[in-house]
């Protein structure tokens, strides 16, 4: 895939999806924007994708305070110009609680980072994209937010209301050139592994296993890219066929 002269926004990009994302946009030509709250490991990712573009800034962002969006957002136009293409993948999601043991403050964290995070970054961008009439948003979600997770319950309706919000944004600005899309990822390798091509066996997927970084950059590429040009407004489920919960 091609992404020369296009400026790709990543966030939560030093580990898992979002660095195997970062790379892959790096391999197709682009000019990287990467942010996260964890900047030792964004340096690293920083590094890696170095051998494919010169094109790199890097940012310590935390996604849920608008004013820094709003920063980064002006910095990185400032050296590349404009922003094409927004990946919004960084999320909170490790949680394992009844409904009852969570408290109104973690849900307020969740949606903070899930959704207002998403929001900030999606506002920051959008109006410059309309005006030069091409953009692609993708939004990372969860199938949690497609069937619902016991024990995950506001993680899963953050992702649910992703979903939406994908569905009803991409209705606004189709006849501008700007499509938005949705990817659900099902169980995914853990994060900490550096291998981006790594799977464990996985009883949740009738493929018996968990998909792997790359399988997910893969798919949020090509939403990304010209090849995916009449595609707005899904949600794609990349969950190995997986058992409804
Ligand atoms: N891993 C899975 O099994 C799985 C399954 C379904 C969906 N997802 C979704 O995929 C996306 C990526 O998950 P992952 O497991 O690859 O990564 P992860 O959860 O291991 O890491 C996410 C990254 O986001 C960063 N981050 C967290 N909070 C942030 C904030 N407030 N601002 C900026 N950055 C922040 C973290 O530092 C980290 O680098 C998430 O949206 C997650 O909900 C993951």
């Amino acid at each position: 895939m091609n992404f020369n002269k296009k400026t790709v926004f990543v966030t939560g990009a030093a580990v898992g999806i979002g660095r195997a994302v970062a790379i892959k946009f790096a391999q197709g030509g682009a000019n990287l924007v990467l942010t996260d709250i964890n900047m030792e490991a964004l340096e690293r990712v920083e590094k890696e994708a170095a051998v494919y573009t010169k094109n790199i800034l890097t940012f310590q962002c935390d996604v849920s305070d608008e004013e820094r969006v709003y920063t980064v957002v002006k910095e990185a136009e400032n050296e590349f110009g404009k922003i094409d293409i927004l990946v919004n993948n960084a999320a909170l999601w490790r949680c394992c609680a009844p409904f009852t043991d969570t408290s109104t403050d973690e849900w307020r964290k969740f949606f903070d980072v899930n959704i207002m995070g998403v929001v900030y970054c999606t506002k920051a961008v959008l109006s410059k994209m309309i005006e030069n009439g091409y953009g692609r948003v993708i939004n990372v979600a969860s199938v949690a937010g497609v069937y619902g997770n016991a024990n995950m319950v506001h993680y899963s309706a953050t992702k649910g209301a992703l979903i939406s919000m994908t569905k009803a944004l991409a209705k606004e600005v189709a006849d501008k050139g700007v499509l938005v899309n949705c990817v659900s990822p099902g169980s995914v390798s853990p994060s900490e592994n550096q291998d981006m091509n790594y799977f464990e066996k996985s009883e949740l997927s009738f493929m018996g296993r968990t998909g792997t970084d790359i399988e997910n950059a893969n798919l949020i590429c090509f939403l990304a890219s010209d090849e995916a040009s009449y595609i707005s407004g899904q949600n794609i489920q990349i969950d190995g066929c997986r058992k409804k919960q």
